[in-house]
């Protein structure tokens, strides 16, 4: 388990991108579209771990619920594994409940899954494998 990235809940993407570019002279990606997930999401190199920018592009999306009730700042870590579906396996079978029983595609083409937070120390928790 590598930690990838952090992924933060943003209210304006472009304000967001504009803070970690210009004010904090990271190097920010261009804007990825997740439909399926009901995201815009942009990615901000930090060196071995990233930083992903977090947009619902609507409210009733689960990112969309969380800035609702909790407002912007960190929603998720993502740990890269080898072989997403056999650690979902293992989770499972370890007692963790999963929000994905099998991986879908998420950024970047990657295979991404998500276990629940009252499993892991209440941090959403995001695992993710190249595709
Ligand atoms: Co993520």
């Amino acid at each position: 388990m590598k930690l990838n990235h952090i992924g933060i809940a943003v209210r304006d993407l472009e304000e967001s991108r504009k803070l970690y570019r210009d004010v904090l002279g990271m190097e920010v990606g261009e804007p990825e579209e997740l439909p399926e997930r009901k995201l815009r999401v942009c990615f901000v190199d930090a060196g071995p771990v990233a930083v992903e920018l977090l947009f619902p592009t609507d409210p009733d999306s689960a990112v969309g619920k969380f800035l609702a009730s909790r407002g912007p700042g960190i929603h998720h870590l993502c740990y890269e594994v080898d072989d997403i579906q056999e650690k979902l396996s293992d989770l499972k079978a370890k007692g963790l409940r999963l929000l994905d029983e099998k991986p879908r595609p998420g950024a970047h083409g990657k295979l991404v899954a998500f276990v629940h937070p009252a499993s892991v120390g209440g941090v959403l928790t995001e695992l993710c494998q190249d595709a």
